[in-house]
């Protein structure tokens, strides 16, 4: 098969190395993104007089067919033609005739395939907004349902100190908020309009960046020509957003799969987001959260390979540069279908009662409480912490808890103590007293809540056609 590029050839090319520089298997999935970025640059040619209205017109109407074609199954992609650019350009060749060739006037497929990412990922970043959006406010429709739901909170995996299951799961909200704000940023980035610089240096046909653009809804151009051919921060910016996401995504599975266990025995999982074992039969494993958890980490590869790609990378384009796909797209692929799970095994699941003295195993998780109780009575915290500490050694000793203790046996280790140290180390009141902002306390937590609600409702502007 005849090359595009195949003028200074005498040999034709080795079949292995034909199969080595294609990209077509997978590049494949730009197509619809190709074909409407060619369609700009063809009107803008028409309107630049650089073609005719009539050519233009032939030519927007082969790319239509082939964008059909692609649509219902029908075109044949041919290794042998590369990338997914020549593949198009040629079947349009194909179908109106030699007026196909001047579609590639003013352009080169070093800028043609940076304006396909960008159009790409511009859709999906938007969906990834969107799914993350979604996630946020099915978990806070779960917080909504616990302001009253105490449980310990941990620190190093050890029981530390009563809060909210709304207020932990608010936790979760912020970091995906953040996600959020961090795709939107990307995408910022992204939204750049790369075409016109060619195949490095610009060109010297008198074509309208700006208008290619406008047809496009870019909001600019690129600035530098060979910047525009070489960037892929745009692509890693994106890769870096994902892998914080899934790390985020995977510090709730580890979660989910505790409290899900028959020693925590706090969250139920349904059926359609667990699976069982071949052998066990009263296993109902927790796979949904172990997967998202596992495939974080195929997220932080691609972000190191893209890393790893650019690294030392001479300026302006490099074949190197194929390899960007893959990651890219498989970064996509993960993270949203790692969110779709999350959001539906999420939604699915509930909570069950959690009794009091479940909550509190230890027996000590408002000893915190008890020093500052000291503390408010003029006790220099440092002294009502070794006191309470006291207190705890006392009562591992004598096989008792902070609730079980006498007011007799207290006063021996400080007079300071009255009886109504009792209230303060209830877990309703311990909770209830974090009303600093932020805290725990129910009446912080509901403000969040409201806070968080609002904040979610506002539509992400990112990808609204025009
Ligand atoms: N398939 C190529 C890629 O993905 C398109 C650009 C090829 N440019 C070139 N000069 N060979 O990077």
């Amino acid at each position: 098969m005849k090359k595009p590029w195949s003028g200074r050839f005498k040999q034709s090319t080795d079949t292995l190395m034909e199969q080595f520089s294609a990209s077509i298997s997978f590049d494949r999935r730009l197509y619809a993104y190709d074909i409407e970025g060619s369609i700009a640059h063809c009107q803008m040619l028409a309107k630049c007089k650089i073609i005719s209205q009539a050519e233009s017109k032939k030519i927007v109407g082969g790319l239509k067919r082939v964008l059909k074609e692609f649509e219902s199954g029908k075109f044949q992609c041919d290794d042998r033609l590369e990338d997914i650019h020549m593949n198009i350009e040629s079947r349009l060749t194909e179908l109106v005739g030699s007026v196909g060739g001047k579609l590639h006037t003013a352009r080169s497929r070093n800028d043609q395939v940076c304006l396909d990412i960008r159009l790409y990922l511009r859709d999906e970043v938007a969906e990834i907004v969107q799914g993350i959006t979604q996630l946020a406010k099915t978990l806070l429709q779960l917080a909504r349902k616990h302001t009253d739901t105490i449980i310990p909170g941990y620190t190093h995996m050890q029981q530390a100190q009563p809060i909210l299951l709304a207020h932990h799961l608010l936790a979760h909200i912020e970091m995906l908020v953040r996600d959020r704000e961090r795709m939107e940023d990307a995408f910022k980035r992204i939204n750049v309009m790369p075409l016109g610089a060619a195949a490095l240096s610009g060109t010297g046909f008198p074509i309208d960046r700006k208008y290619t653009a406008k047809l496009l809804n870019f909001p600019e151009v690129s600035h530098n020509s060979i910047d525009s051919v070489s960037d892929r921060d745009f692509a890693i910016e994106f890769c870096s957003a994902s892998g914080i996401l899934m790390m985020h995504l995977s510090r709730f599975c580890e979660e989910v799969v505790l409290w899900s266990s028959c020693e925590f025995g706090w969250l139920e999982l349904s059926d359609a987001y667990t699976t069982g074992s071949s052998i066990m039969p009263q296993k109902k494993n927790p796979d949904a959260a172990e997967l998202i958890r596992g495939k974080s980490g195929r997220v932080y590869g691609n972000l190191v390979s893209m890393l790893t790609l650019m690294k030392s990378l001479p300026l302006a384009y490099n074949k190197d540069l194929q390899e960007d796909k893959e990651p890219v797209f498989d970064t996509v692929d993960t993270v949203k279908v790692s969110l779709a799970i999350f959001e539906g095994m999420m939604k699915s699941a509930h909570f069950k009662k959690i009794p009091l003295d479940r909550v509190d195993i230890s027996g000590f998780l408002t000893a915190t409480d008890m020093a500052d109780y000291l503390a408010s009575k003029g006790v220099p915290f440092r002294q009502a912490h070794e006191i309470t500490g006291q207190t705890v050694a006392y009562c591992i000793a004598s096989g008792k808890t902070l609730q079980d203790i006498t007011l007799k046996e207290l006063k021996k280790i400080s007079p300071k103590f009255n009886a109504d140290v009792f209230d303060h180390i209830t877990l309703e009141n311990s909770v209830q007293k974090k009303n600093v902002y932020g805290g725990t306390a129910k009446k912080q937590v509901l403000a969040q809540i409201a806070r968080l609600e609002k904040k979610l409702k506002i539509k992400s502007t990112i990808g609204e056609k025009k």
